[in-house]
């Protein structure tokens, strides 16, 4: 387990327990004003969009091409710090890594 530290909709901030080898979305779905996550993880609704910020992009995977298209139809796209939580497998490496759920759109 790691801690995510995610700031939800409404602007409060809560740490996580989350498991690895499941994505960042399973792991803050179920948390107030969070992520919607429609699709379920599929790649093709961009409601589990988060922001992330640039100088924790390290450690987590590149992003797609999917999924960059589908940030990219957000109003509240930030080239620098959007991605889709879905497409983020949780691991060792994102021990205390913060998070902010994008607005609903
Ligand atoms: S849950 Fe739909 S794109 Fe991530």
């Amino acid at each position: 387990m790691v801690k995510l530290v995610v700031t939800n909709r409404v602007g409060a901030t809560v740490e996580v327990d989350a498991f690895t080898g499941i994505s960042m979305m399973e792991n803050i779905r179920e948390l107030d004003d969070s992520v919607d996550a429609i699709c379920g993880g599929m790649c093709s609704c961009a409601t589990c969009h988060v922001f992330i910020e640039p100088s924790l992009w390290d450690s987590l995977p590149e992003r797609g091409y999917e999924e960059l298209m589908l940030l990219k139809d957000l109003e509240s796209f930030d080239p620098e710090r959007s991605r889709l939580s879905c497409q983020i497998e949780v691991t060792g490496d994102h021990d205390g890594i913060a998070l902010k759920v994008g607005p609903e759109e």
